[in-house]
């Protein structure tokens, strides 16, 4: 397969902080045309259903890969659903494991969360309700069964979920799915010789997160996006398992973020790089009314324990994440920027505020070196266990949390709440993070703040955890309950 001896050529051994396989010389359009997820559109019948299966994926002209779809083999449908009606879902499993689907970015209770405590048996079925009492956003869902999900992901069980009110016309938004209105799953993989897709994390991916050298986005490696010669929205999702991107255009054009996890900004915010964690979200325009093609690209950050304790991260050269070809066949919608947008910032009432505290470590023993399972990772001295509430909370209770990471960065996600960033290492927040959030990179300390709204049992809890899947899955996670 090309991309991989393209590493070759470049000598990237594998070591603390692997380089990508793609040089930026690959800046260059294909002319291979990206594709978008099918889209599921739930608004008027207020039902969905997904049934997760196994696929034969072939990522590349390489062999097929034995993969994990909701739907279809490799990941799953947008699923477009109404802001503020009830909707229905049914989650079938057909694979030989548990497997769930948690709505990432859903504010729903509890026991709908779809987390761990919500696994689907092999042959079950689950029927949850989702209120869907939230603000627009792009949302996605996932598998969440502790200790596998960093494997039912990389293999294919992720989706993205919208929340739309109907009024992105009004805004004077893109809103033609798959023409000026794009969906961006972000996905770093790893391909065998044959092309088969390969996840097999050895020490030092167990205690970094996985890293892969093969950009895939949709599920396709080496595609272009063909673009209306306008303006066009990317809903760009990290979906990686531990890939930290810090975006940008080839041309330095701007990315102009109009939404961050979870809603809308009250206007567009120009910039020159973009930074996305594992499990964020971000929407952003990109201007090609000029007609000029150009390539998203990103840094290829360094997020490495042993980076951390060497004197912090760094990033190696750019990889192309994706060209845009203009084509001009397709109906330009929309030709200029908004110049607000109806979205809130957050604006949470802290001053009496009970203050939770919590550390998210990485344990460097004897034990870390020599086993590849068991938990190292944990939050304030405790790995994951799931018959321990780690906290309870009340409902309509606000919140402060201070967060620190240890050693490397850790992007933060909390269940069934958004939450404002009031701080990052003492200072204002960058803009990435000025909106509503569920997600949030933490390099050093965060402080944020956060009301609960939504009821979840001491059976079926909300989890708090580090997005780094590898992370997750050995032990950097708790769980609380909202009463
Ligand atoms: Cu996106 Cu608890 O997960
Ligand atoms: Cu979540
Ligand atoms: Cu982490």
């Amino acid at each position: 397969m090309k991309l991989l001896n393209r590493r070759e050529l470049l000598g990237h051994a594998a070591g603390f902080g692997a380089a990508f396989a793609l040089p930026s010389a690959a800046f260059a359009a294909s002319d291979k045309r990206l594709a978008y997820p099918p889209l599921l559109d739930a608004t008027t019948s207020r039902l969905f259903q997904l049934e997760a299966r196994t696929g034969e994926t072939r990522f590349d002209d390489g062999a097929a890969s034995e993969t994990f779809g909701y739907n279809q083999g490799y990941l799953g449908p947008t699923i477009r659903v109404q802001a503020g009606v009830e909707t229905r879902a049914e989650v079938h499993n057909t694979l030989g494991e548990p497997m769930s689907a948690h709505w990432h970015g859903l504010v729903v209770a509890g026991e709908f969360d779809g987390g761990p405590h919500q696994a689907i048996a092999p042959g079950d079925t689950w029927k949850p309700v989702l209120d869907l009492d939230q603000p627009p956003a792009t949302a996605w869902y996932h598998s969440h069964i502790h200790g596998a999900t960093a494997r039912q992901v990389m293999l294919g069980l992720a989706g993205v979920l919208q929340v739309t009110d109907d009024a992105d016309d009004a805004r004077g938004l893109p809103s033609a799915y798959g023409v000026d209105d794009l969906t961006l799953v972000l996905q770093d993989r790893q391909f065998n010789w044959r092309g088969r897709l390969k996840y097999d994390p050895g020490m030092h991916q167990s205690m970094n997160g996985f890293q892969g050298d093969t950009m895939v986005v949709n599920g396709q490696i080496g595609a272009s996006a063909a673009v209306p010669k306008g303006i066009v929205r990317c809903r760009v999702v990290n979906g990686s398992n531990a890939r930290v991107y810090r975006l940008s255009m080839s041309d330095s054009r701007s990315l102009h973020l109009i939404a961050t996890d979870a809603g809308f900004l009250d206007r567009p915010i120009a910039l020159n790089r973009l930074t996305l964690a594992p499990g964020e979200r971000a929407e952003v325009l990109v201007d090609f009314t000029s007609g000029r093609d150009s390539v998203l690209k990103s840094d290829d950050i360094i997020n490495s324990a042993m980076g951390g304790m060497m004197g912090g991260g760094g990033s190696g050269s750019p990889f192309t994440v994706l060209p845009f070809a203009v084509d001009t066949t397709l109906p330009v919608r929309i030709d200029a920027l908004p110049g607000s947008l109806d979205g809130q910032l957050p604006d949470l009432a802290v001053k009496d505020a009970p203050v939770r505290r919590l550390s998210l470590d990485m344990s460097m023993g004897m034990g870390m070196m020599f086993s590849r399972s068991g938990n190292r990772f944990s939050i304030n001295g405790a790995s994951y266990d799931s018959g321990t509430l780690n906290f309870s909370t009340k409902i309509n209770s606000i919140e402060r949390w201070i967060v620190r990471g240890a050693m490397m960065m850790h992007p933060f996600h909390v269940h069934g709440v958004r939450f404002q960033v009031l701080s990052e290492n003492g200072t204002a927040p960058r803009a990435e993070n000025r909106g509503w959030k569920d997600t949030v990179l933490v390099d050093g300390e965060v402080e944020l703040a956060m009301k609960f709204e939504k009821p979840a049992s001491a059976a079926a809890p909300y989890m708090y955890h580090c997005h780094i899947l590898e992370h997750e899955d050995g032990g950097m996670m708790g769980q609380f309950s909202v009463a």
